[in-house]
């Protein structure tokens, strides 16, 4: 009898736990389904929820990538009927590997009481029983983290880089590099502001753009230009184009954000002088410029042929694989700047950054590096693109400031 009610006890237990999931798993699919017709569909999403959407979309992230697999790629992510469909999977897994590590726990890893037993069965299963309920309350608030706190924790990184043969005028130039907006369905308007704001109070004197202004999407183009708009009434602004730019539409990126006063440079070049001002043909600071390794072409020659080997250089690049291109060898490059990677947005101790989007492992993360031919900086950025969770990588501008050696 006394087995009996110690069995039932536990068995009722998890009946109304499994009851609890799946009134939580109607719940989440209901909500994921209706905050993804919200952001990605209608493109009417406040800011507001950028992070709870992340932190639902994160969620059931397998499940997006598997019906990217099965369906017409990122097409999926326009229709409601998918995305039923992947927060129902997503989240049906995800009850389901819960309620399996309890039985799991309860099944195999809590021996039936024995004579002689020092401890209590009762509270032996009352403490290992709470542990998927541990795991899960620890992933969730990592996911919170990941999600709402530190993609909205943006910084400044501050990098002095000595520059050989410098004009005395550039000596202490003060460089703003932004990175990897993103604007999009990801990234609010309002957070790239903010990003701009900061920016603007480094009080630059140069300012270098680094490419992926949209993340996806040609409705995103003129916002995504206009909010860098303020950085070109401050300072000089330069720019390259990224890879999302392309998916965006290039010829369009590249001519809103001339438009408003941004010199586009991708192959290309332009000087700056030492009043600080930039010029087609003549300067004592060579800015030069590359196309996208992935989506462009890279061409060194166009960029800096002819330009007098006394110049100190900076070249702009979004991809920093392109540092290790053999054909860069044979220019003097001083610095080149990059972005793209996003530092591979999940950094961990001991392990680094596991999912760098670069040929060359973690090298070009982020951060300042020598590459084969010359020094590289290596933008964290501002944005997201893959999945919209950082994690030991905070958003960030960069502050570099020349000095003449
Ligand atoms: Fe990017």
């Amino acid at each position: 009898m006394e087995n009996e009610s110690e069995t039932r006890g536990p068995r009722r237990i998890f009946t109304r736990r499994v009851v609890i999931v799946l009134v939580a798993w109607a719940v989440l699919t209901t909500l994921g389904s209706w905050r993804h017709q919200r952001r990605w569909i209608d493109e009417a999403a406040s800011d507001s929820w950028v992070g709870i959407d992340a932190a639902l979309q994160v969620m059931v992230l397998p499940a997006w990538l598997g019906a990217r697999t099965v369906g017409n790629g990122y097409g999926v992510a326009n229709s409601l009927a998918w995305a039923i469909g992947v927060n129902s999977i997503g989240f049906g897994a995800l009850a389901v590997a819960y309620l399996v590590a309890h039985a799991g726990v309860r099944g195999l890893l809590i021996p039936k009481s024995r004579v002689g037993d020092s401890i209590d069965p009762s509270r032996r299963r009352l403490l290992l029983g709470a542990a998927p309920d541990a795991i899960a309350a620890v992933s969730g608030c990592g996911l919170l983290y990941a999600t709402v706190v530190e993609p909205n924790w943006i910084r400044v990184t501050r990098t002095d880089v000595p520059i050989e043969g410098l004009s005395p005028s550039h000596d202490g130039l003060r460089m703003l590099q932004i990175s990897d907006t993103h604007r999009g369905p990801r990234i609010s308007a309002s957070f790239i502001a903010e990003a701009v704001r900061l920016g603007i109070a480094q009080k630059p004197d140069l300012i270098l753009l680094t490419g992926d202004y949209v993340h996806m999407g040609v409705e995103f183009i003129e916002e995504g230009a206009a909010l860098l708009a303020p950085l070109v009434r401050i300072a000089p602004t330069v720019g390259v184009l990224g890879n999302h730019d392309w998916y965006a539409g290039a010829h369009r990126v590249r001519h809103t954000l001339t438009n408003y006063g941004v010199r586009m440079i991708d192959n290309d070049r332009c000087f700056l002088t030492d009043q600080c001002r930039l010029d087609a043909d003549a300067g004592t600071l060579c800015i030069a410029g590359v196309g996208d390794l992935l989506e462009d072409h890279v061409d060194f020659d166009r960029a800096l042929s002819g330009v007098d080997r006394s110049m100190p250089r900076l070249l702009m690049s979004h991809n920093p694989d392109a540092a290790e291109l053999p054909e860069l060898r044979s220019h003097r490059v001083d610095l080149m700047l990059s972005g793209h990677t996003h530092g591979g947005q999940v950094r961990l101790p001991l392990i680094g950054a596991p999912g760098v989007p670069s040929r060359y492992g973690q090298k070009y993360a982020q951060g300042l590096v020598d590459g084969p031919a010359c020094r590289v900086h290596i933008s964290a950025g501002v944005g997201m693109s893959v999945a919209p969770f950082r994690f030991g990588v905070r958003p960030e501008i960069n502050l570099l400031t020349l000095r003449s050696t």
